[in-house]
């Protein structure tokens, strides 16, 4: 296993370009199967979740190529519906498949994905919407197992849960939707700009989708989705995090082909910490501060606070000048970094859903263990602001989510390293 070595206090400047963005990769790649032809999509993350992904639809019989950021999946040939636990275990997002598996096969044989260190994962409205269009569901020796035999029907589903809106929930029962035969009515649909990127490639496939991009969608089921050429989004929670690594360093940092409208209110929390932000059409700089302000967060569906910047945003906060309050309400456990972060001398305690960070003068560097993908990012960013040298072991969660994550820290004059690890 690698580790990172980080040299603190180094100041970030220049500039950095955005990936494409993992979780609306995820679901496109997964939405592809229900065309049979070949999908060529650009802007393609190197990540290992991509490769997760594109080795599940080889597994189902489809072929993936990748080539300078582009990938083309020809599905012409799937013959398998399951997802063995091998799989599934290693990535959650593999749950995206089961909608298209459905909508293409009739039928599914998906492991459960059980919880994870983010809290637990419950998949109750992708079996509740699906249901409602008509699939059969049961739970069997830890798979779902569906069946749409008597064939996909449009109907009203209201997808909402305890949690709010379910991002892949949605995708699944949209995708299922577009091959439905009649109208399918999603109330309580996500919003979040991946769910808005999955539809805009669907209706490419030829679905027919209304409300794109607010909380009610509305879909004509059509016969067939064809083949097509698609560009995904840009990655805001990468972008947020190369930000937050500018301003902790009390740097000037620019990220590059990205979308600041998908930011709206990272930027405008950031913002209020006293922290200068510039944006254009398609990039965004943080120009740091010395001292920054203190601010509280509710994390949120979109266009709320997103839960996948919380991490990072705390690791930010440990050094603001006063107390500032998160709390996290799309996954109410999600604070294992907390602990960790308070190895670097910050002062965060937790309290249910909520963590109050007193921000200290500094931060020592430390050896710490990444949790989960995000959590990791906010440990580099405690390093990049930490006095001394930090050891962050257990980095390979960060590969499933940031693209040559190093080097483009290193870039921006961050001394960053990986070796591996000695424990
Ligand atoms: C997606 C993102 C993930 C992000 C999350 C929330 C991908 C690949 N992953 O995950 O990075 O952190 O959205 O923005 O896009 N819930 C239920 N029942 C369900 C499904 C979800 O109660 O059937 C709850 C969850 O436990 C959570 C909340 O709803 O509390 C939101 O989860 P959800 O939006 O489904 O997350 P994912 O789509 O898995």
């Amino acid at each position: 296993m690698d580790r990172f070595v980080v040299e603190g206090k180094k100041v970030l400047r220049g500039s950095v370009p955005a990936s494409g963005a993992k979780n609306s990769v995820l679901p496109i790649l997964a939405a592809s199967i229900m065309a049979e032809g070949t999908s060529v999509i650009h802007n393609i993350p190197e990540l290992q979740d991509v490769n997760t992904m594109s080795r599940i639809l080889e597994y189902l019989g489809a072929k993936v190529r990748f080539k300078n950021g582009t990938v083309e999946v020809d599905s012409q040939n799937i013959n398998r519906c399951d997802a063995p636990y091998e799989f599934v275990k290693t990535m959650r997002a593999s749950i995206a498949l089961l909608g298209p598996m459905i909508a293409r096969f009739s039928r599914a044989r998906f492991s459960l994905p059980g919880g994870c260190v983010i809290g637990p994962r419950p998949i109750d409205l992708h079996i509740r919407g699906l249901q409602k269009l008509g699939v059969d569901i049961r739970i069997e020796d830890g798979y779902v197992v569906a069946d749409a035999g008597r064939g996909l029907k449009g109907n009203y589903i209201f997808l909402g849960g305890a949690f709010g809106s379910s991002v892949l929930a949605t995708a699944n029962v949209m995708c299922a939707a577009t091959l439905a035969k009649g109208t399918t009515v999603i109330e309580f649909a996500a919003c979040e700009p991946e769910i808005t990127d999955l539809a805009n490639f669907l209706v490419k496939m030829g679905a027919k989708i209304a409300g794109i991009g607010s909380p009610c969608l509305t879909i004509n089921g059509v016969k067939k989705l064809k083949a097509t050429e698609y560009r995904v989004i840009p990655d805001r929670i990468e972008t947020g995090t190369f930000l937050l690594a500018g301003a902790i360093t009390g740097g000037c940092v620019t990220v590059e082909k990205c979308q600041p409208l998908h930011l709206g209110a990272f930027l405008d929390k950031l913002s209020e910490t006293g922290i200068e932000i510039i944006t254009g059409r398609n990039f965004i700089t943080v120009k740091g501060n010395k001292n920054w302000k203190p601010v509280d967060i509710v994390t949120l569906p979109y266009p709320g606070f997103p839960t996948d910047l919380q991490a990072q945003m705390m690791a930010f906060l440990t050094l603001a000048d006063g107390v500032s309050v998160i709390t996290e309400k799309v996954f109410p456990e999600r604070f294992i970094h907390a602990g960790e972060l308070n190895r670097f001398g910050a002062s965060i305690s937790l309290d249910g859903s909520k963590a109050i960070i007193k921000g200290v003068e500094k931060l020592l560097g430390a050896r710490v263990m990444a949790s989960d993908l995000r959590a990791s990012a906010a440990l580099v960013l405690a390093g990049l602001a930490a006095e001394g040298t930090t050891y962050i072991s257990r980095i390979y969660h960060l590969f499933r989510g940031y693209q040559k994550f190093e080097e483009k820290l290193k870039s921006l004059g961050a001394d960053i390293k990986r070796e591996k690890d000695i424990v």
